[in-house]
């Protein structure tokens, strides 16, 4: 496959020797909700197999048609369905199980909240009615931009009960990120929170949230909610607390009714652009999707403890702890804070005390608990689990067998799920009372779902060979755009391998996979521009474009070099104006600014001053070397490079900083 030239071939080399299978036990297959293989078969008749499932979700008025594809790549899913996406996640579950807790928040700092169905019908109703008071309705974008509390969930579901489209921005982000979204997205609302709380501080989200929107026209009200208590500023007029906001408010509203195809959310999402993109999820496909997908990759039963430790800021968070899991009367935990507050076992304290059936996280925090090592896990009875998931980048075998070993009490099946934010849900993913796991591998295609593997020129590539990962055809909770711009859905995700004379859609993940002779998938990270740091998709032309915002810099290259623990970590390379100096005062500075411009997740791990950046002779930077000198490899191929003497000098400093750092 066209990679860069970076070591995955020798990556895949070492997975692709991992031997070690694990089937499902005899016991956890008798009680699976899935435990038979045929399910893939009726798979394959796709729009029959997803007709049949969304009989489980609560529809107003049912379809008349499963998949409008007559206009390429816009798809239509459950034509002329009406719903409310609420009525399936709450309203329906009242009756036998209005007294079921829907979440046990956990605040960081100790502090509990337990809420249940009933309670959090009453309160998202209660926000909706508020939200009605202050001008939203149907259509409206709302943006909410807060830390993990259990106002987060209820924001998105008093939006999406009044038909208005979420915006959720990542509580790390900074105010500058957090205003290009507000103004895509044209916000008419944001409900953000005084501080948040994480890793034992504070972070002054209403400050931030303020600086931001000095800058966005649209914004006409802004929510508060109060989570420290921390004195804030409240604008007159337009700031108002939630509290205040839902005192009065009655604690029923009629759902708003919404089209399958009308907008729940957007989401965004870095691309290979400075420019983030605007995903676009709508209702029916996407709620069926993250359903089903939810109770059979994690096996739901009807008394589990279900924790999924994302951050609803990201799509792992909207899906898999507040529609799938609601729609499917699950008990969720919902914890504020990091893994290592008051100490390294807070996790496995969690589990303990709840005693969690599922827990689902991403490979960058196991990683991160085999460097604390076996004995925080010790401290506590994790015997209650039964399922754990993995998800946001591909895991190691080594992370993957010792998150079995350590936490899954070497019994419990693994589920590697990948998936997007623009997929919507689960794609390729083990079912656990069916799927023989190996260790690193996401496993295969779920039913309904189809995926392959095409080579440079778009032809599928057999069984034991690698490529680009696709898919290739649609599935309910498929992005449907871009926002407000269709040109780019198709140029970024639909050019690369569909023949529209022939009318043949393909969907281009931007993922490199392997596929083994079992048909086993193998994903090996992102072919394109954008870098996955801690599970997080960072573009490399945005932290560049930060880097060249400071008035210090003339030009900037970023790549992504491996890391331990982080998956990837940001790796700068930066030339600066003539008369500056480079020094470690203005690396911590520049660092700093890319902070401020985007979020601390952005935060070069590493900036080394150049004179020059290595480029070719038609003036595109060689990211491939950079790569290279970054994870000090032998350097690849220069021969097309117009400034070879450049990559010499750059890895001399590259080396001299390493070292300097080590010292
Ligand atoms: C990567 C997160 C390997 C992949 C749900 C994808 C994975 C990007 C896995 C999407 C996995 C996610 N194995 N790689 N199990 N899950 N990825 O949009 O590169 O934040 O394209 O969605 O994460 O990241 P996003």
């Amino acid at each position: 496959m066209a990679t860069d030239g970076s070591d995955k071939s020798v990556t895949i080399e070492a997975l692709m020797n991992e031997q070690r299978t694990f089937a499902p036990s005899n016991e956890f297959t008798s009680q699976a909700n899935i435990n038979s293989p045929s399910i893939y078969k009726d798979g394959e008749d796709y729009e029959a197999f997803w007709a049949a499932q969304a009989e489980n979700l609560h529809w107003r008025k049912k379809w008349t048609q499963v998949l409008d594809w007559s206009n390429p790549p816009f798809a239509k899913w459950f034509v002329d369905g009406k719903l409310n996406v609420t009525e399936s996640c709450l309203d329906r579950h009242l009756e036998k199980n209005g007294d079921k807790v829907a979440y046990h928040f956990v605040g960081e700092p100790g502090d509990e909240r337990t809420v249940t169905y009933r309670e959090l019908y009453e309160e998202v109703c209660q926000f909706a009615n508020g939200l009605a008071s202050l001008g939203v309705s149907k259509g409206d974008r709302v943006a909410i931009y807060m830390g993990m509390t259990i106002e987060l969930p209820i924001a998105l579901l008093a939006c999406a009960r009044l038909g208005a489209p979420h915006s959720v921005v990542f509580g790390g982000f900074s105010s500058d990120a957090l205003k290009d979204r507000i103004i895509d997205a044209e916000a008419k609302v944001l409900i953000t929170c005084d501080e948040s709380r994480r890793n034992g501080g504070t972070i002054a989200l209403k400050s931030y949230a303020d600086a931001a929107i000095a800058d966005t026209p649209s914004i006409e009200k802004v929510v508060v909610v109060k989570r420290t208590g921390a004195k804030v500023e409240m604008k007159e007029g337009r700031d108002i607390y939630y509290h205040d906001l839902i005192k009065d408010q009655p604690k029923d509203r009629p759902a708003t009714e919404t089209d399958s195809e009308d907008m729940l959310y957007i989401l965004y999402t870095s691309g290979t652009t400075g420019k983030p993109k605007g995903i676009v999820h709508t209702t029916a496909g996407y709620l069926l999707g993250a359903s089903f997908t939810h109770k059979n990759i994690f096996d739901i039963k009807e008394n589990d403890v279900y924790w999924c430790t994302a951050d609803i800021g990201w799509v792992t968070g909207h899906t898999y702890i507040v529609y799938g899991p609601l729609a499917n009367c699950t008990t969720s935990v919902l914890y504020e804070g990091v893994p290592n507050y008051p100490d390294k076992d807070r996790f496995w304290d969690i589990v303990e005390k709840y005693k969690v059936t599922q827990i689902y996280t991403a490979p960058t925090t196991i990683r991160t608990f085999m460097k604390w090592g076996t004995e925080f896990p010790k401290r506590h009875d994790l015997s209650s689990l039964k399922v754990i998931g993995t998800v946001g980048e591909p895991i190691n075998p080594e992370a993957w067998i010792w998150y079995q070993q350590n936490i899954g009490g070497g019994k419990t099946p693994i589920v590697d799920t990948w998936w997007q934010t623009e997929t919507g849900h689960a794609m390729i993913a083990p079912l656990p009372g069916i799927t023989t796991t190996k260790p690193g591998s996401a496993t295969i295609p779920l039913p309904g779902i189809s995926a392959d593997i095409f080579d440079e020129e778009g032809m599928s590539v057999p069984w034991g060979g690698g490529g680009y990962l696709v898919l290739t055809h649609p599935w309910p909770g498929m992005l449907r755009t871009v926002f407000k711009d269709p040109q780019r859905f198709i140029d970024t995700y639909w050019s690369r391998f569909s023949k529209p004379e022939e009318n043949k859609w393909i969907y281009f993940a931007g993922d490199g996979a392997k596929r083994d002779t079992d048909g086993y998938y193998w994903l090996l990270g992102r072919v394109d521009d954008v870098m996955n740091v801690s599970g997080h998709r960072i573009s490399t032309l945005e932290v560049e474009s930060a880097l060249v915002d400071h008035l210090d810099v003339a030009e900037a290259a970023v790549v992504g070099r491996n890391d331990p623990i982080t998956g990837q970590a940001i790796a700068a390379f930066v030339t600066l104006k003539g008369h500056v100096v480079g020094n470690e005062d203005l690396i911590n500075e520049l660092r700093e600014h890319v902070a401020e411009k985007i979020g601390k997740i952005a935060r070069p791990a590493s900036i080394v001053f150049t004179d020059e950046l290595p480029k070719t002779r038609s003036g595109k930077i060689m990211r491939r070397l950079l790569r290279d000198i970054s994870e000090q490899r032998q350097l690849g191929d220069v021969t097309t490079l117009a400034n070879a003497d450049v990559v010499k000098d750059i890895a001399a400093r590259a080396a001299e900083s390493a070292s300097s750092k080590e010292d």
